[in-house]
């Protein structure tokens, strides 16, 4: 079985894919070129892809012998799930192993807009910290603030809970109401997007992106925001209209925002987004803890092993394909 994955990920995973497959592993720093993709595809069995590979039936109609695609990310957007099940391909992600790690960066993200980290250390690092000053680098509270949850999975449950450990409100508006996590957590049910974002002093981001979730967080939709709130997004950068965001915070629509996720990512070094002192950009980490990474590695290993052996993948959004060959 011959497998290509397609940047250096933790051995925990590729030492599990060596012992049954023969492994190629794409040796760059950054992800290979499509041409290099499309050149292996014809050999392939399994790839182990990042979120940066567009897996799209192209890349499917020149690989005749793939039997999976093990993402190596919880989020999909980047694979054509439809043109996998069509074509009896096995798509694996890696949800529940970085759920917590994500949540803890949305929430030091939070934290970072909300006390001013930023700014503060370039003041410290430029010599304007010449006294203690009673007028600078005022923030906004977090504690007693209203935390605004976009969609109530299991990362934005985890991000809820890190909001009540700080005496935060915290309200949600999800596509489905979760009563039971409701009152477990003792959150606030909104029944439209519009309702939450009106109330919330931080709106943190938790919808996968799909064609409905694009630029959920547009022009109209940030004018409904408070002047003083900020806008946190760790899920995927279409889901905010770039532009819309710029105009936002130069124009004090919204107070300001901290950005794990980007569109386009990454972001050029003298992007707009990256001048402004109200924004926080960090370059698509969330998952990036030593231990969230070995065990994404381990799990997409897992998925794509049983993947090629026709067994059942621990986590994939198109289970059906395995379960109809076994029928
Ligand atoms: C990262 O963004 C992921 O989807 O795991
Ligand atoms: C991702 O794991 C989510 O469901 O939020």
């Amino acid at each position: 079985m011959r497998v290509f994955v397609t940047r250096v990920i933790p051995e925990a995973g590729l030492g599990l894919l060596r012992e049954r497959c023969e492994v190629e592993v794409w040796p760059g720093d950054g992800p290979p070129a499509r041409e290099e993709i499309m050149r292996r595809a014809p050999e392939l069995d399994g790839i182990l892809a990042m979120l940066t590979d567009r897996m799209d039936a192209e890349f499917m109609d020149a690989a005749p012998r793939l039997r999976v695609i093990s993402n190596y990310a919880v989020g999909f957007d980047n694979v054509d799930v439809p043109a996998a099940t069509e074509r009896g391909i096995a798509v694996g992600n890696t949800p529940g192993v970085l759920t917590e790690t994500t949540a803890d960066l949305a929430f030091a993200l939070l934290m970072a807009v909300a006390r001013l980290i930023v700014p503060g250390v370039e003041y410290a690092k430029s010599g304007q910290w010449r006294t203690w000053d009673p007028m600078a680098l005022l923030g906004r509270d977090v504690h007693h603030a209203t935390l605004g949850i976009v969609g109530l999975g299991r990362i934005g449950t985890e991000v809820a809970k890190r909001g009540h450990g700080f005496d935060m409100k915290v309200i949600y508006c999800s596509r489905s109401r979760r009563s039971e996590t409701e009152r477990e957590l003792g959150l606030e049910y909104r029944d439209s997007l519009e309702a939450l974002l009106r109330e919330a002093d931080f709106v943190s981001l938790h919808t996968p992106l799909t064609p409905e979730t694009r630029h959920l967080i547009n022009g109209r939709t940030l004018k409904l925001m408070k002047p003083t709130a900020a806008l946190i997004n760790t899920t995927r950068g279409p889901v905010v209209d770039t532009e819309a965001l710029y105009e936002a915070l130069t124009a004090g629509t919204i107070w300001a925002a901290g950005l794990d996720v980007t569109d386009p990512e990454p972001l050029a070094a003298d992007h707009k987004l990256l001048r402004l002192d109200n924004c926080v950009v960090v370059p698509h980490i969330g998952s990036a803890s030593v231990d969230s990474r070995d065990a994404m590695a381990r799990l997409a290993a897992e998925n794509l092993l049983a993947g090629l052996e026709g067994r059942p993948l621990k986590a994939s959004p198109n289970l059906e394909v395995v379960s109809r060959e076994t029928r």
